[in-house]
């Protein structure tokens, strides 16, 4: 009943059976090799473009160094107000991008299109005293579970242009948002305006893999440098790229994505008709939040659940109340179908 993460869970065994036959060979470092060009390539082809690929370690380095390479002195960055970026990384957007984090409020994780323009018009361009209004970053699927549409991300992508600021998109869980919608990866990202990616592999089956991803490689052409100075240009980083090559192979990625799903759906379906749990708010991700009693928790715990107890966001529609609490459940590829029915029995029995 592990339901505290995805990245709880282990590696698939397609990715680790690749790793296994990486490590028996020689292959060129610092990600110069065949294989790292190879998959590079492979970018270019699911995202129906040209695009610059950058490997690194985790989700909050690829996050962070996108944001340092469209940074400015003086910058601003608008993420939504409990965005992981600005609650959840320990600054490290701020410090690696030298830029501040503007939080935007919104429901459901989503970030209000009318707030965050009102929100850029207070750091005009020349306003050297507040800072200047620089990127703008969201999230697909967000902290809260949700899923933007396509027309909202377009909107959110309409108010960054109209400020002529760009687009990043924090995808840690970006195949599950793509599964979910129902669509391309070119149709989430740069046909709706998104200019930098962090595509996200390890909470859905790989062991360690991130990329950052530029649409106009225009723009990448600091982050060499940038990647390099924090610490993230891997010498063996064909060991990210053999995991990405399994991960990408026969749409692996995306059959992954859809299992995790699939058991949130069922998590779902399961807490709505309980008697003893309520849905904290609609989620369409892997990511599930109910308010349950405090003695349910404590009982589900002790028998073995694992799962987070959750801050109540800004905008809850119904109070928790005292005697119960916000949980956090998280499915992935490797939850089966038993973990779930088992944790809705130990939820039922309070
Ligand atoms: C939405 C989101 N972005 C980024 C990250 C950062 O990933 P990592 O823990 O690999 O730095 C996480 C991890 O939980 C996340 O949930």
């Amino acid at each position: 009943m592990f339901f505290a993460s995805d990245n709880w869970a282990g590696a698939h065994h397609a990715i680790n059976e690749r790793l296994m036959k990486e490590s028996t060979r020689f292959a060129a470092a610092y990600g110069t090799s065949a294989l790292d060009q190879a998959i590079e390539q492979r970018f270019n082809e699911i995202f129906e473009r040209e695009v610059s690929v950058f490997f690194v370690a985790t989700g909050t380095a690829a996050n962070s160094l996108s944001l340092a390479s469209l940074a400015k002195p003086g910058g601003v960055t608008f993420c939504h107000t409990e965005a992981h970026v600005i609650e959840d990384e320990c600054g490290a957007p701020d410090f690696f991008s030298g830029m501040r984090m503007s939080p935007v409020d919104g429901r459901n994780g989503k970030m209000d299109p009318k707030i965050l323009s009102s929100r850029i018009a207070r750091y005009p361009q020349d306003a050297v005293h507040h800072g200047r209004a620089t990127a703008v970053t969201m999230t697909q699927a967000t902290e809260f579970g949700t899923v933007y549409s396509l027309a909202e991300i377009e909107e959110i992508s309409r108010v960054a242009k109209a400020n002529g600021l760009p687009l990043h998109m924090d995808g840690a869980r970006f195949a599950n948002a793509l599964v979910q919608i129902g669509t391309t990866p070119a149709e989430m990202t740069w046909k709706r305006g998104v200019d930098v990616l962090s595509f996200g592999g390890t909470k859905n089956g790989c062991w360690c893999a991130e990329a950052i991803v530029f649409f106009n490689p225009e723009m990448a052409k600091e982050l060499p440098f940038i990647r390099k100075r924090s610490a993230q240009l891997f010498s063996k980083s064909r060991f990210i790229a053999a995991q990405f090559e399994a991960y990408l192979q026969d749409d692996l990625w995306l059959d992954l994505a859809r299992h995790a799903n699939a058991m949130a759906d069922r998590l779902r379906a399961g807490l709505a008709a309980s008697n003893s749990a309520r849905l904290a708010w609609e989620t369409s991700a892997n990511e599930v939040f109910a308010v349950i009693p405090k003695d349910t928790a404590k009982a589900a715990e002790a028998k073995g659940a694992k799962f987070y107890d959750w801050l109540e966001p800004h905008d809850m529609a119904e109070p928790v109340g005292d005697d119960a609490v916000l949980i956090r459940l998280v499915t992935s590829f490797a939850t089966e179908a038993e973990d779930v029915d088992a944790f809705l029995d130990v939820i039922a029995a309070g």
